[in-house]
């Protein structure tokens, strides 16, 4: 088949790809010419895992190919995927501004029958909406029909996500459509579930909403099992096995991020609103996930008393490994909220070269970031962070703190670490390790101060000291 996909973001892209290895020709365009014109060389505009060797491969065959003029890729195929962001508008419903160019661009393009597949999340209603504009603008006699095809691509995975469905979602009208993304979606072994077009559009936000609720409810928990002396990993173990819950999303962290989860979220809030059908979860979902990066503060704040001129390193900006993509990344609330306590801050991601926060310092090199430090908070969860030397790390934060914010390290591997460098080891939703600071300074203040210990042995204040 021949196939455009309009929109070279992380979605157009992988799906242009991924259907130029399913075997079609594939047109994809994009209205910024400077990425069209990379995307030509095989250079993508953002780090996906193998996407760029099969770019390459298909440019090589010839099955793909780039414009910036969406009127060619409307005029080239009788397949048309609309895969344009549909971010946030400041009210928190989806701005489908984008969508809508991109639909005016198929409408003043349309001179025979085509179908066209909007792959953009989008609220409940949009491709009837996008039907009910067309039959207005008098082409609805050529639009065979407007499917739903929502994705569930992970950054990071998108590639394997691609070839690998769980399911294949199809919100359609005209009963030859399921047919049709068959053959488009020919070779990938994934049930097809076919309905109607809002079923499908509400599908993909409750899938991303009901990920995020998991998120927030081992987060929520994890407050109460540290307070327990609890371990959030093992009870996150426990419940996980449980095959009506499942182990997957149920990691305790510092907060979900991503361009999706937040605005998916904040969009079904105001549909649902919309209708005045009550949502109380999705409230609960974000709050609790706005409340993480405070943890961060207040665990510095009770190591150090006060936070001014300190100098703490970040590990980690991305909202996840294996991308650097920042977009409502825990990262951007955590160093905000610690500049605002007159921190110093420096940081280190092994992707992220461009960090939108003033004043945090981000380094190439971890072992040049972290001198000066006094404490360290892992914010992403990237492998080779648990490679680092850390017998290095903590010589130079002696007496400091780490706050663990993805539970990176087991209480075994960071104890000898913590207890050689009398470091406060902080994580979350489990046992604190170590001395607070303040503490060791009291101890090493008042001990130092103290005459000899036998005019004091008994006294309280060498035994308050010790505690
Ligand atoms: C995707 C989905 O499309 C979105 O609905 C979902 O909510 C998040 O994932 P994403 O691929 O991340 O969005 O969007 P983005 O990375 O912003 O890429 C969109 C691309 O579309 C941009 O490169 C933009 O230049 C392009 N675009 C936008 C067009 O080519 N034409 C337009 O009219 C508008
Ligand atoms: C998500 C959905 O998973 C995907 O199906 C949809 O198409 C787009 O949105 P993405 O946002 O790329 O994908 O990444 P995901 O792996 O879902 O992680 C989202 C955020 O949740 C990250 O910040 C991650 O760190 C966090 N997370 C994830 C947790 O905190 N705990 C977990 O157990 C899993």
């Amino acid at each position: 088949m021949r196939i455009s996909v309009i929109g070279a973001g992380y979605v157009g892209l992988v799906t242009a790809v991924g259907l130029s290895s399913l075997g079609h020709l594939v047109i994809c365009a994009d209205k910024n010419e400077e990425r069209i014109n990379r995307l030509r060389r095989g250079i993508i505009p953002f780090r996906e895992n193998g996407l760029d060797e099969k770019l390459q491969h298909h440019l090589d065959q010839s099955n793909i190919s780039f414009t910036h003029d969406t009127g060619i890729a409307v005029r080239g195929s009788n397949v048309l995927i609309i895969a344009v962001g549909t971010p946030q508008a400041p009210d928190g419903n989806a701005d489908l501004s984008y969508l809508w160019q991109a639909v005016d661009e198929i409408a003043s393009n349309t001179m025979e029958k085509k179908t066209i597949i909007v792959k953009s999340t989008v609220p409940p209603g949009t491709c009837d909406q996008i039907e009910q504009s067309l039959v207005s603008r008098k082409i609805d006699s050529l639009i065979l029909d407007v499917v739903h095809n929502p994705e569930f691509l992970r950054q990071g995975s998108a590639v394997n996500d691609f070839f690998n469905p769980d399911r294949i979602i199809i919100g359609c009208k005209n009963e030859n459509s399921p047919s049709l993304l068959q053959n488009m979606y020919f070779g990938l072994q994934s049930p097809f579930l076919v309905y109607d077009r809002s079923t499908a559009e509400l599908i993909k936000y409750a899938s991303n909403a009901f990920l995020a609720l998991k998120i927030s409810f081992i987060n929520m928990l994890s407050d109460l099992s540290e307070k327990l002396g609890a371990d959030i990993e093992q009870i996150s173990e426990g419940i996980g096995m449980d095959k009506r819950i499942g182990s997957a999303f149920l990691k305790a962290g510092i907060g979900y991020g991503g361009s999706c989860f937040p605005k998916d979220i904040r969009a079904m809030q105001h549909f649902a609103a919309i209708h005045h059908i009550p949502m109380p979860l999705l409230y609960a979902v974000e709050e609790i996930n706005a409340q993480r990066p405070e943890l961060i503060v207040e665990a510095c704040k009770q190591h150090f008393g006060s936070l001014r001129k300190r100098r703490i390193l970040l590990l980690g900006l991305a909202f996840k490994p294996f991308t650097d993509d920042i977009r409502e990344s825990p990262a951007l609330a955590v160093s905000s909220l610690l500049l605002e306590q007159g921190v110093e801050l420096h940081a280190y991601d092994p992707w992220v070269q461009h960090f939108p926060v003033q004043n945090v310092s981000c380094f190439q090199d971890p072992y040049q970031a972290i001198e000066g430090c006094e404490a360290v908070v892992l914010l992403t969860d990237w492998p080779q962070f648990r490679q680092l030397n850390w017998e290095r790390i903590c010589r130079k934060i002696k007496n400091g703190l780490i706050f663990d914010g993805r539970n990176q390290f087991t209480t075994n591997e960071i104890m000898p670490l913590i207890n050689r460098h009398a470091i406060k080891y902080r994580s979350i939703g489990r046992p604190n390790l170590g001395k607070t600071a303040i503490v060791q300074q009291f101890n090493e203040e008042t001990l130092f101060m103290l005459p000899e210990e036998n005019d004091f042995t008994n006294s309280g204040l060498l035994k308050k000291a010790a505690l």
